[in-house]
Order: C-alpha cells, then sequence, then structure tokens
C-alpha cells in the first residue's frame, strides 16, 4: 500500500500545482453544452406553435415553456440558468453587473464583426469568497423571433395588445434580424 501512496505523490503533486486551467475547460464544455441544448429546442415549439395558432397564440411559449425549460435543465445539471436582456421584457430578466457588462461586450464584438451566434464568455468569479464559473451566449435574433421583439411593422396589432397587457414596460421591441436579443446566462460554484 504504501508504495502505491509514493507513486501517486508525484503525480498529485503535479496536477495540484497546474493552474486551474483543466478545471476551467471542463467547466466551459459543461456550461457550453448545457446552454446549447436549450435554445434550438424552444426554436421547434416557438416555430409549431406559431404556424398553429399565429405568434399571438405562441406568446405562451416564450412566457412559460422557456422558464420551464431553463428550470428543468437546472434540475438536470446543477447549473441555474436562466436568460437576460440589456431591453429586458420580463422584469426579472435584468443582468447583473457582470452580466451587463458581458451583453455590452458582445454588442461591441458584433459590431466590430464577430458572428452573433458565436458569441459566448466564461470565467471564473469569485462571490462572497465563493468561486463560482459563469457563462453566458448570446441570443440573436432571426426572423421568427421578429414577429414579438420587431419594429411595430413587424408586430401585429393582436401580439402588440397581449405584450402590452402581460408586459406594461416591455422594453424588448423594435430588434431588426441578427442583432443580439440578450443571452441565455449559467453558474455554478466550482467543485
Ligand atoms: C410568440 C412571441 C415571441 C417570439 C416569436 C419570440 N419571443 Fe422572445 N419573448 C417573448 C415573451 C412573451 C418573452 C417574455 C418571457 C417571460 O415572461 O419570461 C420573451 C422573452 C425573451 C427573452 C428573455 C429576456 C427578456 O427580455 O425577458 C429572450 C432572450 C428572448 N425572448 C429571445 C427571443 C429570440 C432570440 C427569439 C427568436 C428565436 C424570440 N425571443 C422569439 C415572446 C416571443
Amino acid at each position: 500500500m504504501k508504495k502505491t501512496v509514493r507513486i501517486a505523490l508525484p503525480l498529485a503533486l503535479a496536477l495540484a500545482a497546474a493552474p486551474g486551467f483543466a478545471n476551467d475547460d471542463k467547466m466551459l464544455s459543461e456550461a457550453r453544452g448545457v446552454a446549447a441544448g436549450i435554445p434550438p429546442k424552444l426554436l421547434n415549439v416557438l416555430d409549431e406553435e406559431i404556424k398553429k395558432g399565429g405568434p399571438e397564440g405562441a406568446i405562451g411559449v416564450c412566457r412559460e415553456k422557456a422558464p420551464a425549460m431553463a428550470r428543468a435543465a437546472s434540475e438536470q445539471t446543477g447549473w441555474a440558468i436562466r436568460r437576460v436582456s440589456l431591453k429586458n421584457r420580463n422584469p426579472k430578466a435584468v443582468p447583473d453587473a457582470w452580466e451587463e457588462a458581458v451583453l455590452k461586450d458582445f454588442d461591441k464584438r458584433a459590431a466590430a464583426g464577430e458572428k452573433p451566434t458565436g458569441l459566448e464568455k466564461g470565467e471564473v468569479v469569485t462571490v462572497d469568497g465563493k468561486q463560482m464559473y459563469r457563462y453566458m451566449k448570446a441570443l440573436p435574433t432571426q426572423d421568427l423571433c421578429l414577429q414579438c421583439h420587431g419594429t411595430p411593422e413587424r408586430v401585429s396589432p393582436a401580439v402588440q395588445a397581449k405584450l402590452k397587457e402581460f408586459y406594461p414596460d416591455d422594453k424588448a421591441v423594435g430588434y431588426a434580424s441578427a442583432e443580439i436579443r440578450g443571452a441565455i446566462t449559467l453558474k455554478k460554484p466550482l467543485p
């Protein structure tokens, strides 16, 4: 038994001495996988519901299904997951300071020519003395989104009426295609 310890110790020391990169990489790829799973599922459901009942009939998808999908993924994976925006519709979708800085950086990077679909950011941050991994991925608009997030010409009167009823302080309109509507944001304490 002693022999095993003597052999294993240098290896353990070498691993411990390596900076946190291996861990960060693992957290990044985990967050990336979780974040990538939700938007395509949501898009499918949105598309189906819009075909069935028009955009006014699909408002519930973004209102109930999107948060429900985020909750389910949170429970499955242990990552806290939500959506935020600099021009939020849901009054709770306000970014915190870290998220706000990342969203502003996404806008800058997009303006400088980076593809909005590829914009992401992962970082280890210390909150109240505890290390957390935080990750954000941009959610760019596609044509379909503009039925509920576009300029007044693109948003039908029926949708406008419903949005006004549910979200009197709605800021999430006036977008064009391929603009950054917001981001999916994830965090988890480091192991
Ligand atoms: C059928 C209408 C509709 C369509 C289409 C739609 N959304 Fe939304 N979106 C909403 C509603 C309603 C909310 C508020 C949801 C809530 O109450 O949490 C919302 C919220 C969001 C949020 C969360 C931040 C916020 O402002 O509250 C993001 C991000 C978002 N939508 C992105 C998109 C993107 C990207 C698309 C296209 C792929 C899209 N939406 C298509 C209706 C829509």
